[in-house]
Parts: C-alpha cells; structure tokens; sequence
C-alpha cells in the first residue's frame, strides 16, 4: 500500500509533464490528468474512449482548494466537506473562471471532491493541484477497483499506475448538485442521502433538473460487462436458471443464496447480504464472471433499501448496457 517516496514524485512529475497517472482512491480507480492542461485532459478522453463533452471530476488534495476551482460556493459545501472529505463525495458548483471548458464540458459547473486513500491523498499534496480524473476504464465498462485491472483495461494509454490494492467502497462517490436552488443527488453512492441530509438539515432530492449538467454515470447504458447481465427478483431466480440453462446456456448467477442444484453449466457465486460488502466487490465480481465466457450472469435484485440504492442503481444501468 505505501508507495516509496520516488515512485509519488515520479507521478507527480508525470503528471506536471502533461501525463497519465492511474491511481487508486476510496471508490474506484482514477485515471489522472493535470486538470490545469488541455493537452492531458485530451489524453483522458482518448485513453478512455469517453465522448469530449462529458465533465470530468477534479481530485483536490484539501477543502481549501475549492476556491481556486469555485465560484458563489454556498455554505452547505463547506459543511459537507467538514463532514465527508476526504470521502466518497462529489460537489456539482459554479466553476472558477479559469477551469478550462475540456474539464468542465463547456458547462457553468464543476465537479469536486477530496479523495479518501493515503497514495492519492499523497499525489494530490506532491502535485499540489487539481487532479481530473474519471474512473480509469473504457467509456461504458466496468470501473476498476484494482491496479491489475486498470492495466487490463487501458495498458499502455498510462504512464504510471500507483498500486493501492483495492478500493475500500468498489463503486464511485455519490454525486451532489449544490449549484441550483436545491441540492440534488445526480448519482448516488455509499454515502447516502440520510448522511448528507442530516448534515443539511434537511434531505437531499434526486436526480437532474431539466437541463440539468450531463452526468455519463447517469446514462441508462453503463458500468456494463460484455456478458449480458441480468436482474431477477430472488424468488424467480431458480426458476430462470433452469430455463436458461435448458435452452443450452451457460449461466452464472450472483446471489447470497447458491441454488439448490447443480448443473455442468452453472457457476454460482456468492454475493454479500450486506450494502457496503456487495458494493465492495461488485465490479472485481462483475469482471471475473465476465471472464467465464457464459451467455447470462443473473443477479438477484438487491432489496428496495436506501441502503442498496446505489448498488441497484449500478445493476440497473449494468443491465441495460449489456443487452
Ligand atoms: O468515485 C468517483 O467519483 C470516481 C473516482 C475516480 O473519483 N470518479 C468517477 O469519474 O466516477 P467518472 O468520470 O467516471 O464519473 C464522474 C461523473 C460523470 O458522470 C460526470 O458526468 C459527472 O461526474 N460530472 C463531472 N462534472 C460534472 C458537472 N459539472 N456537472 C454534472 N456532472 C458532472
Ligand atoms: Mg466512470
């Protein structure tokens, strides 16, 4: 986990030289460019595959940041960051003047967040300045929650990958528009609407405004393996199998529960009863029964919890990119 002191100035220099660096944080793996350089913001979106004018969150290595990246920032920014940073949590406000139009997609806002991870807390000091950074996969994939992923997923496109074994959360931050009149959750996280309610006074609402800044995790079609995924309500879940599996496929299925039979065709593999735990292997899951060359992974259909929001939100949107 702990860098040596060489490898964090390499990539802060890397990164001051208009380069790549992926690195590891409390959710998922950031593909890092100098957010001050047009030239390495460019590099992303190639690297990725990303269409140019989705915006791109800029990594800060302290709250006291936020005003050389933010403009009219309201009170509530200041408490969620005494609250929540470093952590899961992406602040939507007005953009600085001089946050280039690349990071921003030529809208009025700009994300920000503090990651929660000692390599990235580290590069970001070292480098001291904002870091852009989508998660480091192929537009649409899977996000990686491992430095072996990462390199799986974009190789040779990055100069460096610092190494923090993986990711505490497994899933990306919860994204909070403080730039309207009420603050709004454009994609949840582990860190829920309770927590940054009960910070606010009050609770947060969901989903964009009309016109609302475009988010590419809210797109329907995302996360998504190569396997079609499917979503099963757990009582249907044996029932389904069966029927895939007598139509000749090759089925795998994600639940708490293995079935109660045994097939040559079938993989099960087991799932977490618990939010935070299912979240945190989610995508490491998702990769590797993608590797398994079957025809349909089925998921059973997490509870309609608050505390299973985001992880549904992430199954529904895997589903749809996979059909
Ligand atoms: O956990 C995370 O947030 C990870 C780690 C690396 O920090 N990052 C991440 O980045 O998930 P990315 O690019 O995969 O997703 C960032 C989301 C995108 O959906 C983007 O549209 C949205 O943040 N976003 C960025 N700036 C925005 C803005 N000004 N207004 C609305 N949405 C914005
Ligand atoms: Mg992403």
């Amino acid at each position: 986990m702990t860098a040596q002191l060489a490898d964090m100035s390499r990539a802060a220099a890397l990164l001051r030289a208009g380069e790549l660096v992926a690195f590891p944080t409390e959710t998922v793996y950031g593909l890092g460019a100098d957010a001050r350089n047009p030239l390495a913001i460019g590099k992303i979106f190639a690297a990725k595959g990303r269409p140019a004018d989705h915006p791109l969150i800029v990594h800060l290595p302290e709250a006291a940041h936020l005003d050389r990246w933010a403009v009219d920032i309201p009170a509530a920014a200041g408490k969620l960051a005494a609250a929540f940073w470093p952590g899961p949590l992406t602040l939507i406000l007005r953009r600085h003047p001089a946050v280039l139009d690349a990071v921003t997609g030529g809208q009025d806002t700009v994300g920000l967040r503090v990651p929660n991870h000692p390599l990235a807390l580290q590069l970001l000091r070292e480098f001291d300045g904002g870091v852009a950074a989508p998660s480091a996969n192929r537009f649409g994939r899977v996000s990686p929650t491992t430095a072996a992923h990462v390199r799986e997923e974009l190789g040779d496109a990055v100069a460096m990958i610092l190494d923090g074994g993986p990711c505490a959360v497994g899933i990306e931050s919860t994204i909070l528009d403080l730039s309207g009149s009420e603050p709004r959750i454009l994609r949840p996280g582990m860190l829920d609407a309770n927590a940054i309610g009960a910070v606010l006074g009050r609770p947060p609402m969901f989903g964009g405004q009309q016109n609302a800044p475009r988010v590419s995790g809210s797109l329907e079609a995302h996360y998504a393996p190569r396997t079609r995924l499917q979503l099963v309500a757990a009582a249907d879940l044996a029932a389904t199998a069966r029927e895939a599996l007598d139509s000749g496929r090759r089925v795998a299925v994600l639940a708490a529960q293995p079935l109660a039979f045994s097939h040559g065709r079938l993989l099960c593999c087991p799932a977490s009863t618990d939010a935070a735990q299912f979240a945190h292997d989610l995508y490491a899951r998702l990769r590797e029964l993608d590797a398994m060359a079957c025809d349909v992974i089925l998921v059973a259909a997490p509870p309609a919890d608050e505390r299973w929001r985001a992880v549904a939100d992430r199954l529904r949107r895997a589903a749809a990119g996979s059909k």
